[in-house]
């Protein structure tokens, strides 16, 4: 298919230490089906989003290898996709000026993760934790992106980008394409297994409630075990009532490939203690080859570099385009 026909595709990981199931089943897993021939992807570790929340630099460095070596394992294929690390294409920081010169400080502060975030570091409530919206945006409108694969917790990022990109382009002419953001119907919300209430999260202060990518089978399997249900005993997708069996049953779909009636069907008179069983061994079977591949990739460092360097190269050759476009238009060039 010729180039300019494909779809763009864009999304971006905040590289961290540990990635939870809610990464891999609500992003991740996505992102490598996504790659088909009538689209372009670019996936983008987002260690300038890092940068909101207080960070170690060696760990910040380390990690943004790390990250690439996950998303590798998760099937990302360098030769389909472009796979590259945020600070690397510095139009990246660049454009984020220009948008922000073209964003209000109202809208920012409606933004949900602002307020929650806010709240949580409130030592460090610093300005790029109120802009991360606005650099979001620019990671998409830069490669002119059709598709935003993300999950449920990012609608709102992706509807202020539309409307900054629909914004700049009533002022200044046609620039950007307007984005549409990609959620799944299933697993776009995985819940933590202490509190389902709650997203799951790496920084549950309880272990217990999310799952790593890389946790090891026998501690996958006693985090299921120990997972919140309910006091009834039968088992239904119902996550108003029965949020804990709903959050199961959505992460045994997206393990499965099954239909949620279908995995419904398929727990008909059984207990919890199957469904919890069988939930972890489907997530188990599911991680063992990422885990395996994740392993052997992060042992060739050199391999890793020119996967790096030439995800920078051909991410920043489109990057280039937009940002002189922009550049042009506003009168900075
Ligand atoms: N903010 C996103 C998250 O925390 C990560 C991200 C950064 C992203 N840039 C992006 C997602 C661009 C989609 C598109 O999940």
């Amino acid at each position: 298919m010729a180039e300019q026909e494909k779809k763009t595709v864009l999304s971006g990981i905040q590289p961290s230490g540990s990635p939870t199931l809610g990464n891999y089943v609500g992003a991740l897993k996505n992102w490598k089906l996504l790659q088909t021939d009538d689209r372009l992807c670019y996936y983008c570790v987002a260690n300038l989003h890092a940068l909101t929340v207080r960070q170690d630099p060696a760990d910040l460095r380390r990690r943004a290898g790390e990250t690439v070596a996950l998303l590798l394992a998760c099937g990302i294929d360098p030769e389909k996709s472009v796979l590259f690390v945020q600070s690397h294409v510095h139009e990246h920081a660049e454009l984020n000026w220009v948008l922000c010169c073209n964003t209000y400080m109202g809208e920012l502060s409606r933004m949900t993760q602002f307020k929650d975030k806010s709240a949580k570091h409130a030592d460090n409530i610093n300005a790029g934790l109120f802009t991360y919206p606005v650099l979001m945006a620019g990671d998409i409108l830069l490669y002119q992106s059709d598709l935003v694969p993300v999950g449920a917790d990012q609608k709102q990022h992706i509807e202020i980008a539309r409307d900054i990109a629909i914004r700049f382009n009533n002022a200044y002419g046609e620039t950007f394409k307007i984005p549409e953001g990609f959620i799944p119907q299933f697993g776009a919300r995985v819940m933590s297994l202490q509190d389902p209430s709650m997203k799951m999260s790496k920084s549950d202060p309880n272990p217990n409630g999310f799952v790593a990518i890389m946790d090891d089978p026998s501690v996958i399997m006693k985090k299921f075990k120990r997972a919140v249900t309910d006091s009834d005993t039968f088992i239904a997708f119902d996550p108003e009532n029965k949020p804990g069996v709903s959050n199961l049953l959505s992460i045994y779909t997206s393990f499965t490939g099954l239909t949620m009636d279908e995995a419904v069907k398929h727990f008909d008179g059984l207990g919890y203690g199957s469904l919890k069983a069988e939930v972890a061994e489907a997530v188990i079977a599911g991680l063992e080859p990422v885990q395996n591949e994740y392993k052997k990739i992060l042992s060739d460092k050199a391999y890793l570099e020119k996967i790096m360097s030439d995800g920078a190269e051909k991410a920043s050759a489109q990057a280039r385009k937009t940002l002189r476009k922009v550049y042009r238009k506003v009168g900075l060039a």
